[in-house]
């Protein structure tokens, strides 16, 4: 028989195991490890963990979330699936879920991120949901990286200054809302300290790292041209140029004090970033 909720609320979150979507991801790795480190029961999930986990594959949910206490939820693809696998999630014993969004994804019409939000704020659980700016290790893990190795970077940001935000700052938030109280019910806007332009960025990595990389500042559609020509799909490329085009509207431009509150201290800035990183452009 099910238990009352109340009863089930009343457990302490440590008992449980918690549930790491893209658990092998920037973000969510960094979770895993972190609750490792504090000792936690953790379960990363993904199409390649032990126990794997596929949004197209509804069979891998049902054992993927047995025995879950708290949830980091990286959006699916699509529009459905994260209230389908929320419900699916509470019913098992999940209590608590941390969402990892994205600033303005309601402004540029993300809409199976802002659908991942919903289902969360929707739950009957307590729920965090987490919007950051870009993050600092797309120079390092993801679509900067190549660019970076090929001596040139091209972007339609128009240079103007982003709050980029460290994966490693955005996992410490997350297993604090995971594992602590005070989180319920809270969205944090989490960024770096200080807006920094990816021309500058870009000129901070070649410094650092001793590579000859230059920044090529583009149009909107000459960036889709640019990235369909290097074999990206054209789908992609557009949701690329939407998320950099909106460095260029400003709309995204603010540093907050979202990191500092939550965890106490200043966000870590992008050159002990880049030093920590260096391996990564060897
Ligand atoms: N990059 C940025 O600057 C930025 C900024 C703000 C927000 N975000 C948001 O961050 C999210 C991505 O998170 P992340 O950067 O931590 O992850 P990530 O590095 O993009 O990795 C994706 C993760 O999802 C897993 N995955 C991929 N397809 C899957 C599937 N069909 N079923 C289950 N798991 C799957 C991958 O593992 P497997 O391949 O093993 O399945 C991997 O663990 C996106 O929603 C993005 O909008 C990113």
């Amino acid at each position: 028989m099910e238990r009352p909720r109340a009863a089930r609320l009343a457990e302490p979150m440590t008992a449980s195991v918690n549930l790491v979507l893209g658990g092998t991801g920037k973000t969510g790795r960094r979770v895993v490890s972190r609750l490792r480190e504090l000792g936690l029961p953790v379960r990363p999930l993904s199409r390649s963990t032990e126990i794997p986990f596929d949004w197209a594959d509804r069979g891998t949910w049902g054992p993927a979330v047995e025995g879950g206490g708290a949830l980091y939820l990286v959006p699916p693809p699509d529009v459905d699936s994260a209230h389908e696998f929320v419900q699916l999630a509470v019913a098992a014993g999940v209590r608590r879920i941390v969402v990892l969004s994205a600033r303005g994804a309601d402004l540029y019409h993300f809409d199976a991120i802002v659908s991942a939000e919903r289902a969360a704020r929707e739950s009957g659980v307590e729920w965090t949901i987490l919007q950051p700016n870009h993050f600092f290790q797309n120079f390092s893990e993801d679509v900067l990286r190549d660019p970076v190795l090929a001596g040139e970077v091209v972007l339609p940001t128009g240079d103007h200054p982003d709050p980029m935000v460290d994966a490693e700052d955005i996992a410490e938030v997350a297993v604090t809302a995971l594992t602590q109280e005070g989180h319920a019910g809270r969205t944090h806007v989490l960024t770096g300290p200080r807006g920094i332009s990816f021309a500058e960025a870009t000129a901070i990595v070649a410094e650092q790292s001793g590579r000859a990389i230059s920044y090529k500042e583009v149009s909107g559609p000459e960036y889709v041209d640019h990235l369909v020509a290097q074999g990206f799909p054209a789908d992609a490329a557009e949701v690329l140029r939407i998320v950099f085009e909106a460095v260029r509207e400003g709309t995204i431009t603010g540093a907050t004090g979202d990191v500092e509150r939550v965890l106490g201290r200043p966000p870590r800035d992008f050159e002990s970033y880049v030093r920590r990183s260096l391996d990564s452009w060897a």
